[in-house]
């Protein structure tokens, strides 16, 4: 039995899908009362562990999401391990070495570090997936934008990123849990290829079919526009000044070389939530 925290989530819903497939049972703590097909659904907080005992029995791994425990990823791992189970999969990022002001999803409340370190400290079998950016940033930043109209207004045009698929992170992590490929690594997991922030939105309107345009806007601009989508100024700020720095994206190979086939390219990632870009009818 594997017990899957953040399993409601980008990665978590497609993890446990892949798991199920590999007929393993699953168990997940969610705030959400929501059904999962297939899965046991402990209804709780796992960054509030005090009383998530028995949502331990049984459990011989734990998929340890930083955003769903907050900062109890050290007091999860240490009910684990009293309760028997000997495999930690942490989720953290690539950025996780950086300083922590610099780290814009700190911002967010995300605790990727503590994850990270949680499950080495852990004394048990571990990995902990050091992921870039996500292909659902693209909706986050622009999907609105693209369901209002055909310009998408964001700074730093030419910044890049090697956005990768959720699914991809989910098979990575299901190899995790389920062999002992990856025991004690933190691999760097990216998307196929670098693409620029406006190759990005090109790329969005071609499969679209629509003609996309991006049109440059300062940083404080972007940045107001997240606060008034409910991200914390912080947030907004850190990530603008990550674009600053204008750091090249890195392509790593982890992806093929744990799975074994290429990772998935963003236009697929796109094609598969075309609906969710959509015009929103007037
Ligand atoms: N986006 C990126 O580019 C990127 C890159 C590298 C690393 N990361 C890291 O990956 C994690 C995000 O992964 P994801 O996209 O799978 O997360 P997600 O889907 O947003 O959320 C994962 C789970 O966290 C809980 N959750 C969601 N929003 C929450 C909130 N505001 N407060 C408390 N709990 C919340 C939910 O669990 P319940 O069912 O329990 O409610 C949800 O299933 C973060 O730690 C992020 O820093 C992201």
């Amino acid at each position: 039995m594997l017990l899957i925290t953040g399993a409601t989530g980008n990665v978590g819903r497609p993890l446990v899908q892949l798991l199920i497939n590999e007929g393993v049972k699953v168990r997940a703590v969610s705030r959400a009362a929501a059904a999962i097909p297939g899965v046991e659904v402990v209804q709780g907080d796992p960054s509030r562990p005090a009383g998530l005992e028995a949502a331990f029995d049984g459990v011989t791994g734990l998929f340890l999401h930083p955003r769903a425990v907050g900062d109890a990823a050290f007091d999860l791992v240490a009910m684990a391990r009293r309760r028997g189970v000997r495999r930690i999969v942490a989720l953290a990022a690539s950025n996780v070495d950086d300083d922590l002001a610099a780290q814009p999803s700190r911002f967010r409340g995300d605790r990727n570090a503590e994850a990270e370190a949680a499950a080495v400290a852990s004394g048990l079998a571990w990995t902990s997936l050091r992921p870039g950016a996500f292909a659902i940033n693209a909706l986050l930043a622009w999907g609105a934008q693209i369901r209002a109209g055909d310009v998408v207004r964001y700074p730093y045009a030419d910044f890049t990123e090697a956005l990768v698929h959720e699914r991809d992170l989910a098979a990575v992590a299901a190899r995790a849990l389920l062999t002992d490929d990856l025991l004690g690594r933190r691999p760097v997991l990216t998307g196929p290829a670098s693409a620029t922030h406006a190759e990005l939105v090109a790329t969005i309107g071609d499969v679209l079919d629509r003609p996309l345009r991006f049109a440059v806007v300062p940083p404080a601009a972007a940045t107001e526009a997240m606060v008034r989508n409910g991200f914390p100024a912080r947030f907004g700020s850190a990530l603008m000044s990550r674009y600053a720095a204008a750091q090249p994206a890195v392509v790593t190979g982890e992806v093929p070389a744990i799975l074994g086939r290429p990772a998935l390219p963003f236009a697929e990632w796109v094609r598969e939530h075309a609906t969710a870009f959509q015009k929103e009818s007037r």
